[in-house]
Protein backbone atom coordinates (compact mmCIF):
# COMPACT_ATOMS: atom_id res chain seq x y z
CA UNK A 1 0.00 0.00 0.00
CA UNK A 2 1.28 3.31 -0.54
CA UNK A 3 1.73 5.32 3.00
CA UNK A 4 0.35 8.52 0.75
CA UNK A 5 -2.93 9.40 -0.38
CA UNK A 6 -4.27 12.29 -3.44
CA UNK A 7 -5.50 14.40 -0.25
CA UNK A 8 -1.98 14.81 0.91
CA UNK A 9 -0.91 16.77 -1.86
CA UNK A 10 -2.17 20.09 -2.81
CA UNK A 11 -5.20 20.88 -4.95
CA UNK A 12 -4.86 19.87 -8.37
CA UNK A 13 -1.70 18.08 -8.06
CA UNK A 14 -1.40 15.81 -11.42
CA UNK A 15 -0.31 12.16 -11.22
CA UNK A 16 -0.05 10.03 -13.80
CA UNK A 17 2.46 7.58 -15.74
CA UNK A 18 4.72 7.94 -18.39
CA UNK A 19 6.05 5.49 -21.23
CA UNK A 20 7.66 6.56 -24.82
CA UNK A 21 6.42 5.75 -27.89
CA UNK A 22 9.22 3.32 -29.31
CA UNK A 23 9.85 1.48 -25.85
CA UNK A 24 6.09 0.83 -26.25
CA UNK A 25 4.25 0.71 -29.79
CA UNK A 26 5.91 -1.34 -31.28
CA UNK A 27 7.42 1.13 -34.59
CA UNK A 28 7.24 -1.62 -37.26
CA UNK A 29 3.61 -1.02 -37.54
CA UNK A 30 1.78 2.03 -39.20
CA UNK A 31 4.24 2.98 -42.21
CA UNK A 32 6.90 4.76 -39.45
CA UNK A 33 10.60 5.24 -40.98
CA UNK A 34 13.45 3.39 -39.50
CA UNK A 35 14.37 5.44 -36.58
CA UNK A 36 18.39 5.23 -35.34
CA UNK A 37 17.13 2.75 -32.32
CA UNK A 38 16.57 0.17 -35.71
CA UNK A 39 19.94 0.89 -36.51
CA UNK A 40 21.72 1.11 -33.21
CA UNK A 41 19.90 -2.66 -32.18
CA UNK A 42 20.96 -4.52 -35.38
CA UNK A 43 25.03 -3.63 -34.75
CA UNK A 44 25.51 -6.47 -32.75
CA UNK A 45 26.84 -6.06 -29.00
CA UNK A 46 24.59 -2.65 -28.30
CA UNK A 47 21.37 -3.94 -27.56
CA UNK A 48 20.90 -6.97 -25.37
CA UNK A 49 19.60 -10.13 -27.48
CA UNK A 50 20.13 -7.10 -30.40
CA UNK A 51 16.11 -6.79 -29.21
CA UNK A 52 14.20 -3.64 -30.90
CA UNK A 53 11.05 -1.92 -30.74
CA UNK A 54 9.42 -3.39 -34.28
CA UNK A 55 6.57 -4.90 -32.00
CA UNK A 56 7.40 -3.53 -28.07
CA UNK A 57 4.11 -3.92 -26.54
CA UNK A 58 1.86 -3.29 -29.43
CA UNK A 59 0.53 -0.44 -27.73
CA UNK A 60 -0.14 1.06 -31.66
CA UNK A 61 -3.09 -1.63 -31.75
CA UNK A 62 -4.09 -1.90 -27.89
CA UNK A 63 -3.82 1.73 -26.44
CA UNK A 64 -7.44 1.69 -25.45
CA UNK A 65 -7.18 -1.29 -23.28
CA UNK A 66 -3.87 0.53 -22.19
CA UNK A 67 -5.67 4.03 -21.93
CA UNK A 68 -8.75 1.83 -19.65
CA UNK A 69 -5.80 0.68 -16.85
CA UNK A 70 -4.92 4.19 -16.54
CA UNK A 71 -8.45 5.63 -15.85
CA UNK A 72 -9.30 2.63 -14.20
CA UNK A 73 -6.30 3.61 -12.11
CA UNK A 74 -7.71 6.69 -11.36
CA UNK A 75 -4.65 8.58 -12.67
CA UNK A 76 -4.88 12.18 -14.26
CA UNK A 77 -2.64 12.54 -16.73
CA UNK A 78 -0.33 10.56 -18.99
CA UNK A 79 2.97 11.51 -20.67
CA UNK A 80 3.59 10.22 -23.70
CA UNK A 81 5.17 10.87 -26.67
CA UNK A 82 5.12 11.20 -30.58
CA UNK A 83 7.86 9.66 -32.81
CA UNK A 84 9.86 11.64 -35.30
CA UNK A 85 9.75 8.76 -37.55
CA UNK A 86 6.23 7.83 -37.58
CA UNK A 87 5.18 11.17 -38.69
CA UNK A 88 8.32 11.91 -40.79
CA UNK A 89 9.33 8.67 -41.97
CA UNK A 90 12.16 10.72 -44.03
CA UNK A 91 12.54 13.03 -41.04
CA UNK A 92 11.22 15.93 -43.08
CA UNK A 93 7.82 14.33 -45.12
CA UNK A 94 4.45 13.84 -42.96
CA UNK A 95 3.18 10.50 -43.41
CA UNK A 96 -0.58 11.53 -42.47
CA UNK A 97 -1.35 7.69 -41.13
CA UNK A 98 1.38 8.78 -38.38
CA UNK A 99 -0.86 12.11 -37.48
CA UNK A 100 -3.84 9.67 -37.93
CA UNK A 101 -2.43 7.73 -34.98
CA UNK A 102 -1.83 10.62 -32.61
CA UNK A 103 -4.81 12.22 -33.00
CA UNK A 104 -6.55 8.75 -32.77
CA UNK A 105 -4.51 8.36 -29.21
CA UNK A 106 -5.23 11.91 -28.20
CA UNK A 107 -9.21 11.47 -28.96
CA UNK A 108 -9.01 8.02 -26.68
CA UNK A 109 -7.02 9.62 -23.62
CA UNK A 110 -9.84 12.90 -23.74
CA UNK A 111 -12.23 10.51 -23.76
CA UNK A 112 -11.57 8.80 -20.45
CA UNK A 113 -10.69 11.94 -19.03
CA UNK A 114 -6.95 11.77 -19.24
CA UNK A 115 -5.30 14.84 -19.82
CA UNK A 116 -2.43 14.60 -22.31
CA UNK A 117 0.88 15.19 -21.71
CA UNK A 118 3.15 15.01 -24.99
CA UNK A 119 6.74 15.06 -25.01
CA UNK A 120 7.94 15.26 -28.95
CA UNK A 121 10.91 13.39 -28.73
CA UNK A 122 12.58 10.49 -26.92
CA UNK A 123 15.01 9.58 -29.40
CA UNK A 124 13.60 7.51 -32.37
CA UNK A 125 15.53 10.19 -34.42
CA UNK A 126 14.51 9.41 -38.44
CA UNK A 127 17.88 7.22 -39.78
CA UNK A 128 17.80 9.56 -42.63
CA UNK A 129 18.59 12.48 -40.38
CA UNK A 130 21.00 10.46 -38.30
CA UNK A 131 22.37 9.87 -41.68
CA UNK A 132 23.26 13.86 -42.45
CA UNK A 133 24.85 13.84 -39.05
CA UNK A 134 21.83 14.05 -36.88
CA UNK A 135 22.09 15.83 -33.32
CA UNK A 136 25.75 16.90 -34.60
CA UNK A 137 24.55 18.57 -37.42
CA UNK A 138 23.71 22.15 -36.45
CA UNK A 139 20.31 22.10 -39.06
CA UNK A 140 18.65 19.57 -36.78
CA UNK A 141 17.22 22.99 -34.83
CA UNK A 142 14.55 23.95 -37.66
CA UNK A 143 14.39 20.05 -38.99
CA UNK A 144 13.17 19.50 -35.45
CA UNK A 145 11.46 23.09 -35.63
CA UNK A 146 8.97 21.47 -38.74
CA UNK A 147 8.39 18.58 -36.58
CA UNK A 148 6.86 20.13 -34.03
CA UNK A 149 4.56 22.45 -36.04
CA UNK A 150 3.68 19.12 -38.05
CA UNK A 151 2.66 17.48 -34.70
CA UNK A 152 1.17 20.29 -33.30
CA UNK A 153 -0.61 21.65 -36.01
CA UNK A 154 -2.33 18.64 -35.59
CA UNK A 155 -2.74 17.99 -31.58
CA UNK A 156 -2.04 20.73 -30.41
CA UNK A 157 -5.61 22.45 -29.21
CA UNK A 158 -6.24 19.35 -26.93
CA UNK A 159 -2.83 19.12 -25.55
CA UNK A 160 -2.34 19.62 -21.71
CA UNK A 161 1.50 20.35 -22.03
CA UNK A 162 3.96 19.85 -24.27
CA UNK A 163 7.66 19.09 -23.85
CA UNK A 164 10.37 19.01 -26.28
CA UNK A 165 13.16 17.08 -25.90
CA UNK A 166 12.97 14.31 -23.43
CA UNK A 167 16.80 13.85 -21.33
CA UNK A 168 19.31 16.48 -23.08
CA UNK A 169 21.77 14.43 -21.06
CA UNK A 170 20.84 11.08 -23.07
CA UNK A 171 20.65 12.43 -26.52
CA UNK A 172 24.19 14.25 -26.05
CA UNK A 173 26.06 12.84 -23.89
CA UNK A 174 24.99 8.96 -22.94
CA UNK A 175 24.73 8.57 -27.22
CA UNK A 176 27.70 10.30 -28.10
CA UNK A 177 30.38 9.86 -25.20
CA UNK A 178 29.16 7.00 -23.42
CA UNK A 179 27.96 5.36 -27.03
CA UNK A 180 25.40 3.43 -24.52
CA UNK A 181 22.48 4.71 -26.67
CA UNK A 182 22.01 5.24 -30.04
CA UNK A 183 23.75 6.31 -32.55
CA UNK A 184 26.61 4.93 -30.21
CA UNK A 185 29.26 7.42 -30.90
CA UNK A 186 32.44 7.59 -28.14
CA UNK A 187 33.25 11.18 -29.86
CA UNK A 188 34.37 14.04 -27.75
CA UNK A 189 33.87 16.94 -30.66
CA UNK A 190 30.28 15.05 -31.70
CA UNK A 191 29.17 15.43 -28.40
CA UNK A 192 29.92 19.24 -27.41
CA UNK A 193 27.83 19.59 -30.63
CA UNK A 194 24.96 17.63 -29.52
CA UNK A 195 25.02 19.24 -25.92
CA UNK A 196 24.71 22.58 -27.71
CA UNK A 197 22.26 21.82 -30.90
CA UNK A 198 19.90 19.81 -28.19
CA UNK A 199 18.82 22.67 -26.65
CA UNK A 200 19.25 24.85 -30.20
CA UNK A 201 16.71 22.34 -31.28
CA UNK A 202 14.03 23.15 -27.97
CA UNK A 203 14.59 26.11 -28.08
CA UNK A 204 13.69 26.59 -32.07
CA UNK A 205 10.37 24.32 -31.10
CA UNK A 206 9.44 26.59 -28.16
CA UNK A 207 9.27 29.14 -30.24
CA UNK A 208 7.73 27.97 -33.25
CA UNK A 209 4.99 26.33 -30.71
CA UNK A 210 4.79 29.66 -28.81
CA UNK A 211 4.33 31.31 -32.46
CA UNK A 212 1.17 28.67 -33.26
CA UNK A 213 -0.24 29.73 -30.04
CA UNK A 214 0.02 26.47 -28.43
CA UNK A 215 0.33 26.78 -24.66
CA UNK A 216 1.73 25.06 -21.28
CA UNK A 217 4.95 24.57 -23.72
CA UNK A 218 8.06 23.24 -21.17
CA UNK A 219 10.98 20.89 -21.00
CA UNK A 220 12.15 17.68 -19.60
CA UNK A 221 15.77 17.48 -17.91
CA UNK A 222 16.93 13.78 -15.96
CA UNK A 223 18.97 14.49 -13.24
CA UNK A 224 21.37 12.22 -11.02
CA UNK A 225 22.59 13.39 -8.06
CA UNK A 226 26.59 13.44 -7.71
CA UNK A 227 27.71 12.92 -5.04
CA UNK A 228 31.86 12.70 -3.96
CA UNK A 229 33.26 8.86 -3.34
CA UNK A 230 35.19 9.95 -0.23
CA UNK A 231 35.98 13.57 1.73
CA UNK A 232 38.97 14.12 -0.86
CA UNK A 233 38.72 17.66 -2.74
CA UNK A 234 39.95 15.63 -5.54
CA UNK A 235 36.21 13.76 -5.06
CA UNK A 236 34.88 16.79 -4.84
CA UNK A 237 36.20 18.17 -7.83
CA UNK A 238 34.81 14.84 -9.32
CA UNK A 239 31.17 15.03 -8.50
CA UNK A 240 31.08 18.78 -9.58
CA UNK A 241 32.39 17.99 -12.85
CA UNK A 242 29.65 15.60 -12.98
CA UNK A 243 27.15 17.45 -11.76
CA UNK A 244 28.28 20.14 -14.37
CA UNK A 245 27.94 18.16 -17.19
CA UNK A 246 24.82 15.84 -16.19
CA UNK A 247 22.70 18.02 -14.50
CA UNK A 248 23.81 21.76 -14.41
CA UNK A 249 24.69 22.35 -18.45
CA UNK A 250 20.88 21.77 -19.80
CA UNK A 251 19.03 23.81 -17.27
CA UNK A 252 21.82 26.48 -17.35
CA UNK A 253 21.33 26.94 -20.83
CA UNK A 254 18.20 27.26 -20.92
CA UNK A 255 16.95 29.08 -17.53
CA UNK A 256 20.49 31.23 -17.36
CA UNK A 257 21.82 31.72 -21.53
CA UNK A 258 25.28 30.32 -20.39
CA UNK A 259 27.13 26.93 -19.72
CA UNK A 260 28.93 26.04 -16.94
CA UNK A 261 32.82 27.76 -17.14
CA UNK A 262 34.19 24.19 -16.46
CA UNK A 263 32.67 23.13 -19.38
CA UNK A 264 33.07 26.40 -21.37
CA UNK A 265 36.74 25.43 -20.79
CA UNK A 266 36.90 21.58 -21.05
CA UNK A 267 34.63 21.69 -24.61
CA UNK A 268 34.86 25.49 -25.51
CA UNK A 269 37.03 24.42 -28.57
CA UNK A 270 34.70 21.25 -29.93
CA UNK A 271 31.35 23.73 -29.56
CA UNK A 272 29.92 24.56 -32.73
CA UNK A 273 31.01 27.99 -34.44
CA UNK A 274 28.76 30.95 -33.04
CA UNK A 275 27.65 29.02 -30.27
CA UNK A 276 27.45 31.84 -27.90
CA UNK A 277 25.03 33.71 -29.91
CA UNK A 278 22.38 31.15 -29.89
CA UNK A 279 20.87 32.03 -26.39
CA UNK A 280 18.35 34.02 -27.33
CA UNK A 281 16.38 30.89 -28.97
CA UNK A 282 17.96 28.57 -26.14
CA UNK A 283 16.37 30.76 -23.54
CA UNK A 284 12.81 30.89 -24.77
CA UNK A 285 10.51 31.14 -22.01
CA UNK A 286 9.35 28.20 -21.05
CA UNK A 287 5.46 27.27 -18.88
CA UNK A 288 7.40 24.60 -16.71
CA UNK A 289 9.80 22.24 -16.49
CA UNK A 290 9.88 18.23 -15.72
CA UNK A 291 13.20 16.28 -13.83
CA UNK A 292 13.06 12.80 -13.97
CA UNK A 293 14.55 11.16 -11.23
CA UNK A 294 15.89 7.71 -10.45
CA UNK A 295 19.33 7.63 -8.83
CA UNK A 296 22.68 8.89 -7.76
CA UNK A 297 26.32 7.85 -8.59
CA UNK A 298 29.47 8.47 -6.61
CA UNK A 299 32.41 10.22 -8.35
CA UNK A 300 36.10 8.98 -7.66
CA UNK A 301 38.90 10.90 -9.22
CA UNK A 302 41.62 9.29 -11.91
CA UNK A 303 44.59 9.89 -14.16
CA UNK A 304 42.62 8.85 -17.26
CA UNK A 305 41.55 11.26 -20.16
CA UNK A 306 39.06 14.46 -19.26
CA UNK A 307 37.01 13.64 -17.34
CA UNK A 308 39.33 12.40 -14.64
CA UNK A 309 36.96 10.56 -12.71
CA UNK A 310 34.54 7.51 -12.75
CA UNK A 311 31.64 6.68 -10.73
CA UNK A 312 31.96 4.02 -7.76
CA UNK A 313 29.71 1.47 -6.61
CA UNK A 314 27.79 2.68 -3.25
CA UNK A 315 26.38 1.15 -0.41
CA UNK A 316 22.53 1.51 -0.64
CA UNK A 317 19.89 -0.93 -1.71
CA UNK A 318 20.03 -1.12 -5.59
CA UNK A 319 17.25 -1.60 -8.31
CA UNK A 320 17.65 -4.41 -11.04
CA UNK A 321 19.52 -1.81 -13.06
CA UNK A 322 22.07 -1.74 -10.26
CA UNK A 323 20.86 2.05 -9.53
CA UNK A 324 21.16 3.09 -5.84
CA UNK A 325 18.16 4.04 -4.36
CA UNK A 326 18.26 7.56 -3.17
CA UNK A 327 14.97 9.31 -2.46
CA UNK A 328 16.77 12.45 -0.70
CA UNK A 329 18.46 13.40 -4.51
CA UNK A 330 14.81 14.24 -5.57
CA UNK A 331 14.21 16.45 -2.88
CA UNK A 332 17.20 18.38 -3.51
CA UNK A 333 17.03 18.41 -7.06
CA UNK A 334 13.51 19.97 -6.69
CA UNK A 335 14.79 22.45 -4.20
CA UNK A 336 17.81 23.67 -6.03
CA UNK A 337 16.00 23.83 -8.98
CA UNK A 338 13.41 26.18 -7.94
CA UNK A 339 15.77 27.70 -5.96
CA UNK A 340 18.83 28.26 -8.47
CA UNK A 341 17.24 28.25 -12.00
CA UNK A 342 12.80 28.23 -12.10
CA UNK A 343 11.93 30.45 -9.09
CA UNK A 344 8.03 30.09 -9.06
CA UNK A 345 7.58 28.10 -12.79
CA UNK A 346 5.32 25.17 -11.77
CA UNK A 347 7.84 22.00 -11.91
CA UNK A 348 6.77 18.15 -12.46
CA UNK A 349 8.42 15.17 -11.87
CA UNK A 350 8.05 13.45 -15.02
CA UNK A 351 9.81 10.22 -14.33
CA UNK A 352 10.45 8.37 -11.34
CA UNK A 353 10.78 4.49 -11.05
CA UNK A 354 12.57 1.50 -10.43
CA UNK A 355 13.29 -1.87 -12.71
CA UNK A 356 12.47 -4.65 -10.61
CA UNK A 357 12.58 -8.70 -11.87
CA UNK A 358 8.72 -9.36 -11.64
CA UNK A 359 7.64 -12.26 -11.75
CA UNK A 360 3.60 -13.60 -12.22
CA UNK A 361 2.62 -16.22 -9.86
CA UNK A 362 -1.35 -17.10 -10.26
CA UNK A 363 -2.00 -14.02 -12.32
CA UNK A 364 -0.58 -11.36 -9.63
CA UNK A 365 2.54 -9.59 -9.16
CA UNK A 366 3.75 -8.59 -6.07
CA UNK A 367 6.32 -5.40 -6.39
CA UNK A 368 6.56 -4.95 -3.14
CA UNK A 369 9.68 -2.97 -3.58
CA UNK A 370 8.30 -0.77 -5.97
CA UNK A 371 5.90 0.04 -3.71
CA UNK A 372 8.32 1.18 -1.49
CA UNK A 373 10.36 2.94 -3.86
CA UNK A 374 7.25 5.17 -4.64
CA UNK A 375 6.35 5.70 -1.15
CA UNK A 376 10.05 7.12 -0.58
CA UNK A 377 9.72 8.98 -3.36
CA UNK A 378 6.69 10.31 -3.29
CA UNK A 379 7.42 11.81 0.40
CA UNK A 380 10.53 13.43 -0.88
CA UNK A 381 8.47 15.32 -3.27
CA UNK A 382 5.70 16.22 -0.40
CA UNK A 383 9.27 17.35 1.72
CA UNK A 384 9.80 19.68 -1.07
CA UNK A 385 6.19 20.83 -1.71
CA UNK A 386 6.52 21.44 2.33
CA UNK A 387 9.17 23.95 1.86
CA UNK A 388 7.75 25.80 -0.74
CA UNK A 389 8.43 24.45 -3.98
CA UNK A 390 5.97 24.84 -6.88
CA UNK A 391 5.75 21.03 -7.61
CA UNK A 392 2.85 20.26 -9.58
CA UNK A 393 2.55 17.00 -10.58
CA UNK A 394 4.13 13.23 -10.62
CA UNK A 395 4.07 10.80 -13.18
CA UNK A 396 5.82 7.41 -12.25
CA UNK A 397 7.84 4.98 -14.99
CA UNK A 398 6.14 3.24 -16.32
CA UNK A 399 2.78 2.57 -17.20
CA UNK A 400 3.75 -1.01 -18.26
CA UNK A 401 7.05 -3.00 -19.14
CA UNK A 402 8.45 -1.65 -22.04
CA UNK A 403 11.46 -1.53 -24.33
CA UNK A 404 14.56 -0.63 -22.09
CA UNK A 405 16.39 0.54 -24.99
CA UNK A 406 20.35 -1.14 -24.75
CA UNK A 407 18.89 -3.54 -21.78
CA UNK A 408 15.97 -4.37 -24.40
CA UNK A 409 12.98 -6.44 -22.94
CA UNK A 410 14.93 -7.63 -19.29
CA UNK A 411 14.21 -4.48 -16.97
CA UNK A 412 10.93 -4.28 -15.92
CA UNK A 413 9.75 -0.91 -14.95
CA UNK A 414 6.06 -1.48 -15.24
CA UNK A 415 3.21 -0.41 -12.94
CA UNK A 416 1.52 -3.18 -15.64
CA UNK A 417 3.19 -6.20 -15.84
CA UNK A 418 3.63 -7.28 -19.99
CA UNK A 419 4.35 -10.87 -20.87
CA UNK A 420 6.35 -9.85 -24.37
CA UNK A 421 5.03 -13.33 -25.44
CA UNK A 422 1.71 -12.96 -25.47
CA UNK A 423 1.50 -9.18 -24.66
CA UNK A 424 -1.00 -9.85 -21.68
CA UNK A 425 -1.17 -6.77 -19.49
CA UNK A 426 -1.58 -7.31 -15.49
CA UNK A 427 -1.58 -4.63 -13.42
CA UNK A 428 1.04 -5.20 -10.25
CA UNK A 429 0.88 -4.39 -6.60
CA UNK A 430 2.06 -1.15 -7.67
CA UNK A 431 -0.99 -0.14 -9.70
CA UNK A 432 -3.00 -1.46 -7.61
CA UNK A 433 -1.41 0.51 -4.66
CA UNK A 434 -1.92 4.15 -6.37
CA UNK A 435 -5.43 3.27 -7.57
CA UNK A 436 -6.17 3.01 -4.09
CA UNK A 437 -4.28 6.08 -3.16
CA UNK A 438 -5.39 8.51 -5.72
CA UNK A 439 -9.08 7.33 -4.38
CA UNK A 440 -8.39 8.94 -0.98
C1 LIG B 1 14.84 7.35 -18.67
C2 LIG B 1 14.15 7.34 -20.01
C3 LIG B 1 13.06 6.31 -20.14
C4 LIG B 1 13.40 5.04 -19.43
C5 LIG B 1 13.86 5.32 -18.02
C6 LIG B 1 14.17 4.09 -17.22
O1 LIG B 1 16.15 7.84 -18.84
O2 LIG B 1 13.60 8.59 -20.29
O3 LIG B 1 12.79 6.13 -21.48
O4 LIG B 1 14.35 4.35 -20.16
O5 LIG B 1 15.00 6.13 -18.05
Amino acid sequence: MLEHKRSDFPEGFLFGAATSAYQIEGHAFGGAGRAMWDDFAATPGNVVRAEDGARACDHYHRFADDFDLLKDGGFDCYRFSTSWARVMPDGRTVNPDGLDFYDRLTDAMLERGLKPCATLYHWELPSALADQGGWRNRDIAGWFGDFAEAVMGRLGDRMFSVATINEPWCVAWLSHFVGAHAPGLRDIRATARAMHHVLLAHGTAIERMRGMGVGNLGAVFNMEWAAPADDTPEAAEAAALYDDYYNHFYVSGVFKGRYPDRLVTALGDHFPIGWQDDFATITAPLDWAGINYYTRSLLAPNDGAWPHHHAVEGPLPKTQMGWEIYPQGLHDFLVRTARDYTGDLPLFVTENGMSNADVLRDGRVDDAVRIDYFNQHLAAVRAAIAKGVPVQGYMAWSLMDNYEWALGYEKRFGMVHVDFETLKRTPKASWHAFRDALAR
